[in-house]
């Protein structure tokens, strides 16, 4: 069977993430991502994640915390990803980075992430990304807001310069579910 959309961004993660790399998850949720990344950039890497609800944290701290080796890796960071710029040093050289964008499952379907806010984010993160490294987002879009902020992304990916980045798209087009669209912009060199 063809991978989901969920499964292609952890592929496409372990494809280049190496341990000892910094990787940033923008949108911790229950932390699913954040562990993952937490296992493939081992002791050495670190791992920099993002939520502005309470409950994300305490999932994700709570996740880490059965696999203390891991929590060690990670820090947890209290607000949106549009403040990067005030978390992670100017000259870090971010390998990977993934956004889920939506609303946390489950839990208050008014949290969203916003279209404005995710430039910005993706904003500070280009400037910090490694030659061949890679940002993935995973765009969920039912929900009010959804297709807004799926259209900016779509928008900002295509105007990425080719000199630049490799941009890549993968959906499944045939579906009525709405699956969630995957956009991976990848720094060439
Ligand atoms: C689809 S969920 C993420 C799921 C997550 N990847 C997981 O493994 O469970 C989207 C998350 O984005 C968070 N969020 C909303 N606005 C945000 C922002 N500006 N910065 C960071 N996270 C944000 C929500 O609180 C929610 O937890």
């Amino acid at each position: 069977m063809l991978a989901t959309a969920l499964q292609y961004s952890h592929t496409l993660l372990q494809e280049i993430l190496q341990p000892g790399e910094i990787a940033v998850d923008a949108t911790m949720g229950n932390g699913h991502d954040t562990a993952f990344l937490a296992e493939l950039v081992g002791r050495t890497g670190h791992v920099y994640a993002f939520d502005v609800q309470e409950l994300a944290l305490n999932n994700t701290a709570k996740r880490l915390a059965e696999t203390p080796e891991l929590a060690k890796r990670v820090s947890l960071i209290p607000a949106g990803h549009e403040t990067l710029d005030q978390h992670l040093p100017a000259d870090c050289s971010i390998k990977a980075a993934i956004f889920n964008l939506g609303y946390l499952p489950q839990s208050d379907k008014a949290v969203i992430t916003l279209p404005e806010t995710t430039r910005q984010a993706l904003d500070a993160l280009l400037l910090r990304l490694a030659p061949r490294g890679r940002v993935i987002l995973v765009c969920y879009y039912g929900h009010v807001g959804g297709a807004e902020e799926l259209a900016s992304v779509r928008d900002y990916c295509r105007a990425l310069p080719q000199k630049e980045y490799n941009v890549l798209n993968y959906q499944f087009i045939n579906q009525q579910n709405q699956p969630p669209i995957l956009f991976c912009i990848e720094k060439k060199r």
